[in-house]
């Protein structure tokens, strides 16, 4: 368990590209088949370790996440909510949470990103454990000018950042998931907004890199990286989670379910969940969960 890494879940900005199904709902509590996508990145948070969260979003947003998410202790963590009162860029995310996150190594992650894949969990786990300098992770996408960019050296060694590059020279993509030692927050601070009028996460990354302490991961082929930022990348997360679910039985981005695995809560406490959700099927697979770990468990 990292006690000493605090997470940020970004889950603000207008949502403009999701018009009109944002016009009243915030992009990150839109369904992503059978739950909101605010559960994906807040599961990967939890696989990494990280289990003090805080989450940003804009100030008419800010209840109904409470609504959702509580103040994590159901799921065994602790969950800290600050406004976004205008979406001034990503980098912004460390000035707001300052006072959680002084002194303390950061796991960012944006609200709108999926990410999953056997060997992650693990991959985000070291990351969270790298005492100095920043981790990064690279996907090969196909649309790279969409991203923000890495270039690397045959070795793997990072060469250059790029955000939304023109004309990209690399096909690896920096998904929405970062990792920072304490050093993040001075370097936020002095940050200027770049062209485009943001602050922008690329800039914050390349400090680390021209220090020699940025590090970057490569996300298999065998992993998906799914932002759903767009209707269309949207649908495609949903009929991605549906295939795998139907598949396989099994839940992607359970908060009930990962807390259970990752012993922050206990079976009892798993077993509570289920009964209050038993009219879903979202509840039944709690259920059948919770009754098939305690057939393992001869003690319970
Ligand atoms: O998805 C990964 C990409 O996310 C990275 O490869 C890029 O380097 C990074 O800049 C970002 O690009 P996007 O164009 O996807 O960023 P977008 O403005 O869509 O915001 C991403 C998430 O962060 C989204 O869930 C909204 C939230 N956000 C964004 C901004 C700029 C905020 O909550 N506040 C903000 O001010």
């Amino acid at each position: 368990m990292n006690t000493s890494v605090k997470g940020i879940l970004l889950a603000g900005g207008s949502g403009t590209r999701l018009h009109p199904l944002t016009q009243a709902v915030n992009k990150h509590l839109l369904a992503v088949y059978d739950k909101p996508m605010i559960y994906y990145p807040l599961t990967a948070l939890m696989l990494a370790g990280v289990r003090d969260i805080t989450l940003i979003s804009t100030p008419d947003a800010l209840p109904q996440f409470r609504q959702v998410l509580g103040d994590g202790s159901r799921w065994g963590l602790t969950l800290t909510y600050r406004p976004q009162a205008r979406p001034e860029g990503i980098a912004q995310a460390f000035r707001i949470a300052e006072e959680d996150i002084a002194g303390h190594r950061v796991a960012l992650m944006l609200g709108d990103n999926i990410l999953y894949g056997s060997g992650l969990p693990k991959q985000m786990r070291l990351a969270a454990e790298r005492v100095e300098g920043a981790t990064i992770f690279a996907y090969r996408v196909a649309n790279p000018e969409r991203f923000g960019v890495v270039t690397l050296d045959r070795a793997g060694q990072p060469l250059e950042l790029v955000e939304k590059p023109q004309n990209p020279v690399s096909h690896w993509a920096v998904p929405g998931l970062y990792f920072y030692d304490q050093k993040v927050l001075e370097i936020a601070a002095a940050l200027k907004p770049s062209a485009r009028g943001e602050l922008e996460i690329t800039d914050v990354n390349r400090v680390y890199l021209e220090r020699g302490q940025l590090r970057v991961e490569l996300m298999g082929r065998g992993c998906a990286w799914l932002d759903s930022g767009t209707a269309e990348s949207l649908f495609e997360a949903t009929q991605f989670v549906r295939v795998f679910e139907e598949r396989t039985g099994l839940k992607i981005a359970s908060p009930e379910e990962v807390a259970y695995r990752m012993g922050y809560i206990a079976l009892d406490q798993l077993r509570e969940l289920a009964r209050a959700q038993s009219k879903s099927s979202y509840g039944a697979y709690l259920a059948q969960l919770a009754q098939a770990e305690g057939e393992f468990n001869p003690a319970l």
